[in-house]
C-alpha cells in the first residue's frame, strides 16, 4: 500500500506543486484597489501616530530636525553609520554653496567576533578606537583651530526615542541581523539594552580613549538620507529605505503634529521618522508562510510591513514556500533537501549560510534561456541538482510573486505619505515637483523590485500626478546626511564663520 501511495504522490506532484503556488499567489494579490486601501490606512495611521505617543503602530518619531541642509554648510565633519554587523566612519569636507562637498572619505569596519562575548564598553571602545584611527588620517591644515572640537553625526538605523537632536534611547531592536554573509561576525544586540542612551555610551567610550569629539546629531538612516537628498535637491520631501529593513521619513508641518509640545520651529517644519516597518493593517496580504515566519522571528508580531517588503525577509518567504512544495508535493523528489530546512533566522545572534534575498534576486533576474543561474543557485546554496527547466520556471515565478508583493506594498506606502502631505493630487495648474530619496540594497540591486515599485507608484497616482513625482537614488546619502546635520547643529554656529 505504501508503494502505491508513493507512486500516486509522485504522479500528482506537479499539479500539487502548482496548486500550492496558486494558493500562495492568491494570498499575495495586490490589485490596485487593495493598494489604495493600504495607502489610505497608512495615511490614517500617520495621523494617529502624530496625534499622541503610542497612538498608532506607526511611531512617527519626532527627529528634532527642523531644518534640512541648505548647501551653506561649511567645515570638516565626521559621521558614524551603525546599522548591523558593520559600521562605517566618514569624513566630509563641506565647502559651502560654492564648493559643496569638497572631499569625502570613508572606511568600513567590521566588528571582530571576539567582541561578541565582551561587554558593551568593549564594543564602544572598539568603535571609538576605529574613529580615533580614522581621525588620525586627517590631513593637516584643513580646518580646525586647536580649540575647536571635532563634531560627529551618528546614524543609528534602529528606532530611537529622540530626546533632542543629539540624544535618544533605543526603543527596540529590529531586523535581527545584517544580510551579509558574515557567518562569524558579531551583532550589536547583546551590547545595547533597550532604553539605553545611545549617544551617552559612545561619548563615554570616546572619553575613555581620549578622543575629543562631540556628537551633535543622532539620526536614523532615513533622516540621514532625507538630509543628503535635500542637500542635492531642494524638492526632496521624503526618504525611503528599501534594504535589510524598510522605513521612511518625511517633512511634516510642525503644527500638524499634535503630540509636539515644543516651540514651533522657525521653518514651520519637523522631520518625522515613521518607522513604517511596524505598520500593520487588515488590508495587508498575509499568507500562512508570512504568519509562520513572523512567529519564528526574533520579534513576533512586530515589523509586519517590513517582513513583507524588506531584504531580510523576502528570500526566507521564498524558502518557506519551496519547503512546502518539497514536503507536500515532493517537488524536489522523495526527500526534502536538507539545506531547504534551514531558516535564516537564528536566535542568539548567529546566522547560518542559507537561502537569502540576494540569491532570490539573482534567480528572479536570470535571463538565460535555460535558467542557468537558477540552476547554479539551487545547487550552490540549497544543494539541489538535476532540476528541470520546468521546475526552474516555477521557482522564478515564486520569486516574482514575493518580490512583486513587496514592491507594490512599498509603492502604496509612498503613496500614503504623498497623500498625507497633499502631494498626491494636482493643485490647480501648479507644477510642484515632489522628490522622494530612495536608498538601500533592495532598491539599488534588485532591478525588478525597483522597477515594479516605480511602475506601481505611477499606477497608483495616475500619469499626470506622477509626472511631478520623482524617485531619486540617494547614493549613500545617509552618511553624508548625518555629517550635514552635524554641521547644521554644530555648537559653533554663529560663533566663527570665518
Ligand atoms: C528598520 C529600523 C529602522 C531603519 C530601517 C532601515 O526598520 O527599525 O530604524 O530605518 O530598518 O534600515
Amino acid at each position: 500500500a505504501l508503494v502505491v501511495h508513493h507512486r500516486m504522490k509522485s504522479s500528482g506532484k506537479w499539479a500539487q506543486a502548482q496548486s500550492i503556488l496558486k494558493d500562495f499567489e492568491e494570498k499575495c494579490g495586490t490589485p490596485i484597489s487593495k493598494l489604495k486601501q493600504v495607502a489610505d490606512a497608512m495615511n490614517v495611521e500617520m495621523h494617529a501616530g502624530l496625534a499622541s505617543e503610542g497612538g498608532s503602530k506607526l511611531k512617527m518619531i519626532i527627529s528634532y530636525v527642523d531644518n534640512l541642509p541648505t548647501g551653506d554648510e561649511k567645515g570638516l565633519f565626521y559621521a558614524l553609520d551603525l546599522g548591523g554587523t558593520n559600521f562605517r566612519v566618514l569624513r566630509v569636507h563641506l565647502g559651502g554653496k560654492e564648493h559643496r562637498v569638497v572631499k569625502q572619505e570613508f572606511e568600513e569596519v567590521s566588528i571582530p567576533p571576539h567582541l561578541m562575548t565582551g561587554s558593551s564598553d568593549a564594543l564602544f571602545d572598539y568603535i571609538a578606537e576605529a574613529l580615533a584611527k580614522f581621525v588620525a588620517t586627517e590631513s593637516e591644515g584643513l580646518h580646525f583651530s586647536p580649540e575647536r572640537q571635532r563634531e560627529l553625526g551618528f546614524t543609528f538605523s534602529f528606532p530611537v526615542r529622540q530626546t533632542s537632536i543629539s540624544s535618544g534611547t533605543l526603543i527596540k531592536w529590529t531586523k535581527g541581523f545584517s544580510i551579509e554573509d558574515a557567518v562569524n561576525s558579531s551583532n550589536l544586540y547583546s551590547y545595547f539594552a533597550v532604553g539605553q542612551d545611545v549617544v551617552g555610551e559612545l561619548t563615554k567610550a570616546m572619553e575613555r580613549i581620549g578622543l575629543d569629539m562631540r556628537v551633535t546629531a543622532l539620526v536614523n538612516d532615513t533622516i540621514g538620507t532625507l538630509a543628503g537628498g535635500r542637500y542635492n535637491n531642494p524638492d526632496v520631501v521624503a526618504a525611503v529605505i528599501l534594504g535589510t529593513g524598510t522605513n521612511a521619513a518625511y517633512v511634516e508641518r510642525a503644527h500638524a503634529i499634535p503630540k509636539w509640545h515644543g516651540l514651533l520651529p522657525k521653518s514651520g517644519d519637523m522631520v518625522i521618522n515613521m518607522e513604517w516597518g511596524n505598520f500593520r493593517s487588515s488590508h495587508l496580504p498575509i499568507s500562512e508562510y508570512d504568519e509562520a515566519l513572523d512567529i519564528e522571528s526574533l520579534n513576533p508580531g512586530e515589523q509586519i510591513f517590513e517582513k513583507l517588503i524588506s531584504g531580510m525577509y523576502l528570500g526566507e518567504v521564498v524558502r518557506r514556500v519551496l519547503y512546502k512544495m518539497a514536503d507536500e508535493a515532493a517537488f524536489f523528489g522523495d526527500t526534502i533537501p536538507e539545506k531547504l530546512k534551514i531558516p535564516f533566522i537564528l536566535r542568539h545572534g548567529k546566522m547560518r549560510k542559507t537561502f537569502l534575498t540576494p540569491h532570490m534576486s539573482a534567480m528572479h533576474q536570470d535571463t538565460s534561456p535555460d535558467l542557468k543561474i537558477v540552476a547554479t543557485k539551487l545547487k550552490d546554496i540549497l544543494e539541489i541538482s538535476n532540476t528541470s527547466l520546468k521546475m526552474r520556471k516555477v521557482i522564478v515565478e515564486l520569486c516574482d510573486i514575493v518580490a512583486t508583493r513587496g514592491a507594490r506594498l512599498s509603492a502604496a506606502g509612498i503613496a500614503g505619505i504623498l497623500k498625507k502631505i497633499g502631494r498626491d493630487t494636482l493643485k490647480d495648474g501648479e507644477k510642484q515637483k515632489s522628490v522622494v530619496s530612495l536608498d538601500g540594497g533592495l532598491y539599488e540591486h534588485y532591478t525588478k523590485f525597483r522597477t515594479c515599485m516605480e511602475n506601481t507608484l505611477t499606477e497608483l497616482l495616475g500619469e499626470e500626478v506622477s509626472e511631478n513625482i520623482i524617485i531619486e537614488h540617494s547614493n549613500d546619502g545617509s552618511g553624508i546626511g548625518a555629517a550635514l546635520l552635524a554641521a547644521s547643529h554644530s555648537q559653533y554656529i554663529g560663533i566663527d564663520e570665518s
